[in-house]
């Protein structure tokens, strides 16, 4: 099992000071920054698009993880690509050329990752798999952060799990929605390894080098 990363999801941080808060992540240990972006048609909210990412990029090294809860994707990967995005996950609901959407954001040159809402089977997932750097697994209904964590997600985690080693392949699982210091364990031991997380970071007014590090602490057996 690779080390687990520890996302935080900025949708859960001040939006009146993203830049500053950027600026803070590296040093308070995360590993990724996971951006929620939402057009209100494929969720019920509206976050931010490419021009806010490009005007992030400058604010951090971290590696940018473009979370698409979009419909038509294939309209925005180039936006998304240099807007800064180093990966880039569609939803395989909102996607239905997956296999050659994927292929073109890897023609980018950015990681391919795709999503899954929590009662989408992940049946399509074996025709696609070499052509993935991340499966990103949602453990809530996508829109908001502070949901609770849908525990039937668990044997999906497995599952694809079971597929990736299976195919002997190099493909993170990361897992989203309601991840903390309970859940965090139960996710790793499924077979995650990135955490996605925003109100365990940024949610409690804390700390957010002592939340990272308990998260991680949580899911390092
Ligand atoms: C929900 C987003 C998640 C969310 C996670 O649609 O995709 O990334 O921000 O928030 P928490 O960690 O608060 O559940
Ligand atoms: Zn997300």
């Amino acid at each position: 099992m690779k080390p687990v990363f520890v996302a935080p999801s900025i949708l859960s941080a001040d939006f009146a000071n993203l830049g500053g808060a950027l600026e803070r992540l590296a040093g308070a240990g995360a590993d990724w920054v996971h951006l929620d972006v939402m057009d209100g048609h494929f969720v019920p909210n509206i976050t931010f698009g490419p021009p806010i990412i490009k005007a992030l990029r400058p604010h951090t090294p971290l590696f940018f993880d473009a979370h698409l809860m979009i419909s038509e994707p294939d309209r925005y990967l180039d936006a998304f690509a240099e807007a800064g995005c180093d990966s880039i996950t569609v939803h395989a609901e909102a996607a239905p050329h997956l296999h050659r959407t994927l292929t073109y954001i890897r023609s980018l040159g950015k990681k391919a990752g795709v999503s899954f809402n929590p009662s989408t089977p992940m049946h399509t997932l074996p025709f696609v798999i070499e052509h993935v750097d991340v499966v990103l697994v949602m453990s809530v209904n996508p829109g908001f952060g502070g949901q609770k964590f849908i525990p039937a997600m668990l044997p999906k985690i497995r599952e694809i799990r079971q597929l990736i080693d299976d195919r002997g392949l190099d493909v993170r699982i990361s897992v989203d929605g309601g991840i903390d210091s309970r859940t965090a364990p139960l996710v790793r031991e499924a077979g995650a390894d990135v955490l996605v997380a925003g109100t365990a970071v940024f949610g409690n007014g804390g700390d957010w080098a002592a939340n990272i590090a308990a998260l991680r602490a949580a899911a390092t057996p």
